[in-house]
């Protein structure tokens, strides 16, 4: 047997259960991971929450749950490329990642994915680098940051804010992140200059600001907008494809195909630290959820199986 984390309506966190579930197996082509860490995202709890949301990605109840993974492969079908038992891994597979063991294609097919955990990276570390961290990424990229810049990063202390800001420090430019006061010490440790959300935010933001990302709605994109930035400078991955005044949206699922060897790069160099901010065994799935649905949590949240 194995246990995986999977839910048979729509809910909070509550109709998440842990179950006993047939031990599944790798086919031709396949790859089976024993998870050892899951990361979480918001985008986890909200197809938990929403029939449509789901919908969008294909899913209807009974469904499994979570994206982010690392572990090991402990079974390779026939005709896997570039795997084999043993391999330290980590990836995302839609919809089943919280659970003892996750079969995916290899190479994996989109929406999942599939890398190589380097020796030096924990698995902790590596189970939040595919969403939050090429979400960051690519919200850099689509802004075309650059050294000089000044980037207002809305949401900076999350779980995508924490990559974005070293990230955007990392290409040279002066980062300014939204949070509420208590986070400011949390964020300057980052390396951002911090100013507080909320209503009146643009006549709090220092001079200056040449790009923006907004990383939890569009109250930072719609302030840089009104202090004169450029709409194609600046992004949101959190207000769906259409943000308002020619706004940029993208997602994870956009990021360049090397972007996941530079995050791997910078950690190792440990030019770039990912901050967790909590790890719970599975049992307590739902506590974890809870956590980051509440929308406050300082970096990333993680599951340990
Ligand atoms: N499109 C994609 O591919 C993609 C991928 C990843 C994430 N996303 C979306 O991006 C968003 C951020 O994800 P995440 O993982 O970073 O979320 P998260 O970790 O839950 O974000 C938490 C952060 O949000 C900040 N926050 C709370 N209320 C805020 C407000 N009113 N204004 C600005 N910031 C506020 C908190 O700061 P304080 O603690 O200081 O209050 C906290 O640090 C989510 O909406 C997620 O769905 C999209």
């Amino acid at each position: 047997m194995s246990r995986a984390v999977v839910y048979r309506s729509y809910g909070g966190p509550e109709v998440l259960e842990l179950l006993d579930v047939p031990e599944p197996r790798a086919g031709a082509g396949e790859v089976r991971v024993r998870v050892t860490v899951a990361g979480l995202n918001p985008m986890d709890w909200g197809l938990v929450r929403s029939p449509e949301r789901a919908a969008m990605f294909g899913l209807t109840v009974p469904a499994g749950f979570g994206y982010d993974f690392a572990g090991v492969v402990d079974q390779a079908g026939p005709g896997v490329e570039g795997f084999a038992v043993g391999d330290r891994v980590f990836g995302g597979a839609l919809a089943r990642a919280v659970a003892d063991h996750v079969v995916l294609a290899a190479p994996a097919e989109a929406p999942d994915g599939l890398w190589r955990t380097p020796d030096g990276i924990s698995d902790e570390v590596a189970a939040t680098l595919p969403v939050a961290g090429m979400t960051a990424a690519a919200a850099l990229a689509t802004i075309g940051l650059r050294e000089g810049d000044t980037v207002l990063i809305g949401g900076a202390a999350g779980g995508v804010g924490v990559f974005a800001v070293q990230l955007a420090t990392l290409a040279g430019a002066r980062v300014i992140g939204t949070a509420a006061e208590s986070t400011f010490p949390f964020l300057r440790e980052l390396g951002a200059e911090a100013v507080a959300y909320g209503p009146g935010l643009a006549g709090r933001v220092p001079a200056g600001v040449t790009a923006a990302a907004d990383l939890f709605g569009t109250e930072t994109a719609l302030a840089a907008l009104e202090l004169g930035v450029r709409p194609e400078r600046i992004v949101t991955v959190a207000a769906g494809p259409n943000p308002p005044g020619g706004v940029r949206a993208t997602g994870g699922a956009q990021a360049g195909p090397d972007e996941m060897g530079r995050l791997l790069d910078a950690v190792l160099g440990k030019r770039l630290t990912v901050p967790i901010a909590a790890s719970f065994p599975v049992e307590r799935v739902r506590d974890a959820v809870a956590l980051q649905a509440d929308r406050h949590v300082h970096g990333k949240v993680v599951v340990t199986l």
